[in-house]
């Protein structure tokens, strides 16, 4: 049976998340799909450190181009306490600017959960688990994202309908992320009983998304197939296409990196090196391509993708 659609939950017309990209959420980007009628989610880190904006002037500017409602992302590992305290500043600061839609991605969101609901807020958590889920439902989160293996970014290992499945008893509004590139697919996860989308790739093929040329067209020609995982850019595979650049590089890490990031006293350094370094190369490199142009991460929804357009035209030939 179709779960209740999350519209009422977040007041938005479609129930469509721009999901939160680093490096690719451009304060326009998040707008457009706000302005669009679905929720467009700010990556901090991306707001931040890519498009170097101070973070309450970026959501103020996010402000002056929509008076939509606007999300933030927030991943909450505990791996690093300088981190953490960085994403409590960007909570209240969110709050403040009348933020009042959270995602919150690894470790545990209840603290999140507890401060948003005095400001009668909504908390989603990214999951890829049914194990996963149970500790984000623990944490009191009032739906989950089901980040599922056709996603891009960190992607799951369940196909839509089994995540789906497997999460459904859970009786909290469930959003499809991954996969979807055109209007078959959208339609198809909402017929499955997702409650909404959350989108990544499409909309980096969007004329607000900020991201290279380049980029672009490499998601237009990319077909299923050519997306592959690597565990170069954060020591977690991360779905990218592979391109002849990925495919000389190769998509292991070395044997030394490899057994910091699985051994248990060591993983989350190691993980947290390989992001911090990402961000690094990234601050170096953006828009003039190196690092950046390397890496085209993009989830296996490219197949469905066919043209560049701006966001609106896209939700609304998804809508109609
Ligand atoms: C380039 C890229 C960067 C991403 N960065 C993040 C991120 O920083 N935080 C997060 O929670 N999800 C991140 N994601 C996941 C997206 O928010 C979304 O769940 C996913 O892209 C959905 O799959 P799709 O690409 O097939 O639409 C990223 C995805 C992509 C493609």
């Amino acid at each position: 049976m179709q779960q209740s659609l999350i519209t009422d939950l977040l007041k938005i017309r479609y129930p469509i998340i721009g999901g939160a990209m680093y490096p690719c959420s451009n304060p326009e980007l998040v707008a457009a799909v706000s302005a669009a009628g679905g929720i467009g989610v700010v990556q901090p880190i991306s707001l931040t450190y890519v498009n170097k904006y101070d973070f309450r002037k970026g959501l103020q500017y996010i402000r002056t181009l929509t008076p939509n409602p606007i999300g933030l992302n927030l991943l909450i590992e505990k791996s690093s306490q300088k981190y953490l305290e960085k994403n409590k500043e960007w909570l209240e600061i969110a709050l403040e600017e009348g933020v009042r839609f959270f995602i919150t991605a690894l470790g545990n969101p209840d603290w999140v959960v507890k401060r948003v609901e005095k400001e009668g807020g909504i908390v989603f958590h990214d999951v890829t688990t049914k194990e996963w889920a149970k500790k984000a439902i623990g944490g009191g989160v009032n739906g989950l994202i089901c980040v599922n293996s056709r996603a891009g970014g960190h992607a799951g290992d369940e196909k839509p309908q089994d995540l789906f499945r497997d999460l459904k008893d859970f009786n909290v509004p469930l959003v499809c992320a991954g996969g979807i590139g055109d209007r078959k697919a959208y339609e198809s996860a909402l017929t499955l009983g997702y409650s909404g989308v959350q989108i990544g790739t499409r909309f980096i093929a969007s004329k607000e998304c900020t991201a290279h040329e380049d980029y672009k067209a490499a998601i237009l020609k990319a077909e299923e197939d050519d997306i592959v995982l690597t565990k170069k850019i954060t020591g977690v595979p991360v779905a990218v296409i592979n391109t002849g650049y990925m495919k000389v590089r190769g998509s292991e890490t070395g044997v030394v990196s490899k057994f910091f990031l699985e051994h248990p006293k060591t993983k989350h350094y190691a993980r947290m090196f390989f992001s911090l370094r990402s961000v690094w190369q990234l601050k170096q490199s953006w828009g003039k391509g190196g690092d950046y142009k390397e890496f085209y991460q993009a989830g296996k929804s490219v197949s469905g993708i066919k043209s560049i357009q701006p966001v609106g035209e896209i939700i609304s030939s998804w809508v109609k």
